[in-house]
């Protein structure tokens, strides 16, 4: 038996109604027929893990769900991660807290391309996100294949980037909620740069994984600075590509649970002053590697 039809008798044992709808060509599936509001068995976890390590990112509509319930899918990955800046104001890894995204409110409004934390030595493996306010038009968010990214780079280039390492900050991100100047200062000394590997390798399924993103990769060790700024512009645009993009529709209710190491998010500032509520959960990672 291969691991698809494995895949598919451990589903039907745990639901009838079970169904894989793939989004895109290169990421992305919809997972109907799966309760999620009951126990997560080991049988349950296992399957959403697989399908998380096939699929790269999975969404689930009308799920039911409670902020508990999504930090138990979460623990299916690993222990809970609290954000580095909420952290210096008190927050701690298991606490949930809602987000009010928007122009107005207290979080992001839009978001570059970025993979979570990747200015940490770890950034997380999963991200969850939940919708609890959705906007009727806009506000969707888009995730963009690492995997297809570097697969569709030429053998060139793949040789080019296949040693090499880059510097990761949380620079924007910081100016952007971190108003007091000197808190600013020491936040940013505390995250001043880790590098990781400009190509990693998916720690379940092997494969490679373009690993730059606009958000917070700086420089390209050892190069230029000229080059070093062209040859990441070159990198991160393939991340704005079609091809690799599947993009999501928010509805209350709705969960999109992605692959951190293999795909980049951005949040669509297109939905004005509408309200839009998320809660996210992430579960800590390993250092990526070559
Ligand atoms: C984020 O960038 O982490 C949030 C994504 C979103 O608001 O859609």
């Amino acid at each position: 038996m291969n691991a698809v039809t494995i895949l598919r008798t451990a589903a039907r044992a745990i639901s009838d109604n079970f169904e894989v709808v793939r989004v895109e060509a290169n990421l992305g599936a919809e997972i109907r027929g799966l309760d999620l509001t009951g126990a997560i068995t080991p049988e349950l976890a296992d399957l959403i893990r697989s399908l998380l390590w096939e699929h790269q990112v999975l969404f689930f509509r009308d799920t039911g769900i409670d902020d508990s319930k999504q930090a138990e899918i979460g623990r299916i990955f690993g222990p809970p991660v609290a954000d580095s800046i909420l952290k210096r104001r008190g927050v701690k890894d298991e606490d949930i807290i809602p987000f009010n995204s928007g122009p107005y409110s207290n979080s992001y409004y839009g978001t570059p391309w970025h993979a979570d934390a990747t200015y940490l030595e770890t950034p997380y493996q999963v991200s969850i996100l939940r919708s609890v306010i959705a906007p009727e038009l806009g506000g969707d968010t888009a995730f963009s294949s690492g995997i297809s990214a570097y697969e569709s780079l030429s053998q060139d280039i793949k040789d080019k980037i296949d040693g090499l390492s880059a510097i990761h900050r949380p620079t924007g991100k910081a100016y952007g909620m971190i108003e007091d100047k000197a808190d600013l200062d020491d936040y940013l000394a505390e995250y001043s740069g880790v590098a990781h590997p400009v190509v990693i390798t998916h720690p379940f399924n092997g494969k490679k994984i373009l690993y730059v993103n606009e958000g917070f990769t700086k420089e390209i060790v050892g190069l230029p600075e000229p080059e070093s700024k062209e040859l990441l512009t070159f990198l991160t645009r393939q991340f704005y590509r079609p091809e690799n993009i599947a993009r999501f529709k928010w509805k209350p209710g709705s969960l999109a649970i992605w692959d951190n190491r293999s795909v980049q998010h951005y949040g669509v500032a297109d939905y004005g002053k509408v309200p839009r509520q998320l809660v996210r959960i992430v579960a800590a990672g390993d250092r990526p590697s070559r």
